[in-house]
């Protein structure tokens, strides 16, 4: 048996909902707290499962952590003592590779479960592991385990292939103890790692250039505890403005950062949907069907690969033919299949998907393959006509804070089922 959502279709959303906190802002802010010998206070952070999971991992370490208020979190990094991330952790969340700079960093030695491929693609950590090694840490793979050592890390010059995310927050977690000058170039942009350095420099560490292709780290001797506000969750909040476009609604997405969701804003005005800034966010409405707009995902400030799977249920239903091109992750079109079953005109050419928009999708079954994708299934199960069952929500509560609930809030008809994932 498996947990599904049970959506029916046809109700427009109307009301307003509050963004939660950035997962993928929360999860290097609190891999930061291990590079402070006292407590770190956290606020806004999302109630979702990699936030559990990261708990767990970083517990298991030594760490106290503590739900001070229903989204404040204190970590206590003072009792320290394993540097290990175990498989079993880091297979249930890949984003565990987050711990590894920050312990060569402060304890200069690490061992972190290799994380795979996942469903979305291979996804490599060639250049956390280059970093790291530029930086001087010595590195080992070995049955399945990055072993990292370093005896103090000196400050170099670090060029990036791409600009990962998540290997540009590790290598700053690295390098702020680095003697010297880091550089890091071709540095992710995302907001989400502006806001790590932010939290970074309010501990002390002496960082420039963040929200820029080059970032320079100047290694400092110790970090103090902070109280820090994550940033609201801009996949979270564009995951609402499709929806609510979608289902010809009418919503208020209160606590959104619209600075940080440019690209789609764009894209939705261009298939003419209309957005209105309020004092508390950004407002929603649609009154007609969609028209069709070509899609790129890029790195930040491009679309976001994390809205891809959304936007394509709102294409789907648009007038005309649009292209959406999927540049950051080899595999994640992997919804296709699930919104033809219900009724959409898909089809995959490498790396682009080619929608003949379709008037109406019709209530089926379907089966949620990654965190992004479920998030598709239920936005088409709120206009697909009659029933559709979601299976695989256990991605879906991953990274979305409540997402039934602030749905249900929003007069969508949506309930929790049990089924017979073997059917
Ligand atoms: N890449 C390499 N080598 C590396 C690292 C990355 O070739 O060492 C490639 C990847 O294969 C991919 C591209 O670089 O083609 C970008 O990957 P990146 O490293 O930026 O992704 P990430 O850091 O693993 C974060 C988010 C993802 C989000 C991507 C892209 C976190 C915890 N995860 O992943 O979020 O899709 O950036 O924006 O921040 C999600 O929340 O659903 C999610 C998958």
């Amino acid at each position: 048996m498996g947990r599904a959502y049970k959506v029916e279709g046809g109700w427009r959303l109307k009301g307003r909902v509050k963004v939660s906190g950035a997962k993928n802002a929360a999860l290097p802010l609190m891999a930061s707290s291990l590079l402070v010998e006292k407590p770190v206070v956290l606020e806004n952070i999302p109630r979702v499962r990699d936030v559990k999971t990261f708990s767990l991992l970083l517990e298991g370490m030594g760490v106290k952590y503590e739900w001070i208020s229903p989204s404040t979190l204190k970590l206590d990094a003072s009792t320290l003592k394993e540097v290990k991330a175990p498989h079993e952790l880091v297979r249930a969340m890949r984003a565990g590779i987050l711990v590894l700079g920050p312990l060569v960093g402060r304890m200069g030695e690490a061992q972190v479960s290799f994380p795979g491929g996942c469903a979305i693609g291979a996804r490599p950590v060639d250049q956390h592991l280059k970093g790291l090694e530029l930086l001087g840490a010595e590195i080992k793979v070995e049955r399945g385990y990055i072993y990292a050592k370093a005896k103090k890390l000196k400050g170099t010059r670090i060029y990036l292939d791409v600009p990962t995310v998540t290997g540009t927050e590790n290598l700053l977690m690295a390098s702020v103890f680095a003697e010297g000058e880091t550089v890091i170039e071709n540095a992710a942009l995302e907001p989400e790692v502006v806001d790590l350095v932010k939290a970074l420099k309010e501990m002390g560490a002496e960082i420039e250039g963040e929200g820029t292709p080059t970032i320079r780290v100047r290694g400092v001797k110790e970090l103090r505890p902070i109280t820090h506000r994550v940033i609201p969750d801009r996949i979270e909040g564009g995951t609402f403005l499709i929806a609510s476009a979608l289902t010809k609604g009418n919503v208020l997405v209160e606590d959104i950062e619209v600075g940080h969701l440019e690209a789609l804003i764009s894209k939705l005005e261009e298939a003419g949907v209309i957005l209105h800034k309020e004092n508390q966010g950004l407002r929603v409405s649609s009154y007609s069907r969609p028209k069709a707009v070509d899609v790129r995902t890029a790195p930040y400030p491009g679309f976001p690969t994390d809205l891809q799977p959304q936007f394509m249920v709102l294409m789907s239903l648009a007038q005309g033919l649009s292209v959406i091109t999927e540049t950051i992750f080899e595999n994640r079109f992997l919804h296709v299949n699930e919104l033809n079953r219900l009724g959409a005109k898909i089809k995959v050419q490498g790396q682009n998907a080619i929608i003949e928009g379709v008037p109406h999708l019709t209530g089926a079954p379907v089966m949620s393959t990654d965190l992004r994708a479920s998030a598709a299934l239920v936005l088409a199960g709120l206009v697909a006509e009659g029933e559709t069952l979601v299976g695989g929500i256990d991605h879906l509560e991953r990274g979305y804070d409540d997402f039934k609930g602030k749905l249900r809030e929003l007069g969508a008809r949506i309930e929790e089922v049990e089924i017979d994932e073997n059917h």
